[in-house]
């Protein structure tokens, strides 16, 4: 397998182990990512770390030398594929982060992209360098992008196919963090900043965040009603208030 899942303590910890071709993803690789993320939905885990094997790159994003002499239709089956596998992060009950160590251009940032959160290491280089290739990002880019970091800026990366490096990355919001030192223990820590919560709650909250972007204000607002009403419906919402009046930690139960 190029893609190991394993579980370190309550996070399931996804590794793209291809470092030869820089974890380039070949059409087999999308697909064993597409199963490891359905396999964490069946875990016991409170949050998803995805990274690169390797001290080079996250992903080098497509496998180029897959893409060449291929039928139009089998091209675009090509970004469904991509973008099917990685919008199975959004409605994974438990957040992702990815953890950029190196390249993630193309296919790589765009599934950093994906994520919930992406921590970066200083060398890390994020990068849409479709363009170079006389292509256009395909699997979530040109859609991602600018709902991070603005359609000005994301315009100009992706026009340009430049290099956004990890200080850069931090300033505009593309990524959370730039860490020093251990990546995975870095991501470990983020992890446990909201972990400790409850998860179905936590799930309500990235619906209304993600789904802010996809609709006018005034119906984001109805939707944030309709959530926000849910989380009160939540046992762990009754023991959050009563342990805040009783002044004492709560005990979520993710129910
Ligand atoms: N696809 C296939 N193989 C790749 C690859 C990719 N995207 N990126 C790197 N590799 C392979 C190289 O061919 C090389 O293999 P060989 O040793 O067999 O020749 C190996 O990984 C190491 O790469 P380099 O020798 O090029 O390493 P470098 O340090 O000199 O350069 C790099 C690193 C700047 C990342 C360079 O490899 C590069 O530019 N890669 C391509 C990046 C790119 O264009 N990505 C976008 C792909 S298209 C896409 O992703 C479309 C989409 O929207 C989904």
């Amino acid at each position: 397998m190029t893609v190991e899942l394993t579980q370190q303590g309550d996070l399931a910890v996804l590794t793209l182990n291809r470092p030869k071709a820089l974890n380039a993803l070949s059409f087999a690789i999308l697909k064993e990512i597409g199963e490891a993320i359905d396999r964490v939905a069946d875990m016991d885990v409170r949050a998803l770390l995805i990274t690169g094997a390797g001290d080079k790159a996250f992903c080098a994003g497509a496998d180029i030398k897959e893409l060449r002499n291929r039928s139009l239709v089998d091209q675009k089956r090509g970004a469904e594929l991509g973008q099917a596998v990685f919008a199975k992060l959004d409605r994974l009950q438990v957040a992702s982060i990815a953890l950029v160590n190196g390249y993630a251009f193309g296919g790589g940032s765009e599934l950093a992209l994906a994520c919930t959160f992406r921590l970066a290491s200083p060398n890390a280089i994020f990068g849409l360098p479709e363009i170079k290739l006389g292509l256009i990002p395909g699997y979530g880019g040109t859609q991602r992008l600018p709902r991070l970091v603005g359609e000005g800026r994301a315009l100009e990366i992706i026009m340009t196919g430049r290099n956004v490096r990890a200080e850069e990355a931090a300033q505009i919001g593309l990524v959370n963090a730039v860490v020093e030192g251990d990546l995975m223990e870095a991501g470990t820590a983020f992890a446990a900043k909201f972990t400790r919560y409850s998860l179905p709650v936590l799930e309500l909250a990235r619906r209304a965040v993600q789904r802010a972007s996809d609709m006018p204000l005034h119906e984001g607002l109805e939707m944030e009603a309709d959530l926000s009403t849910l989380a009160y419906r939540t046992n762990d919402a009754e023991e959050g208030m009563a342990a805040f009046e009783e002044k004492r930690e709560a005990q979520f139960k993710d129910g």
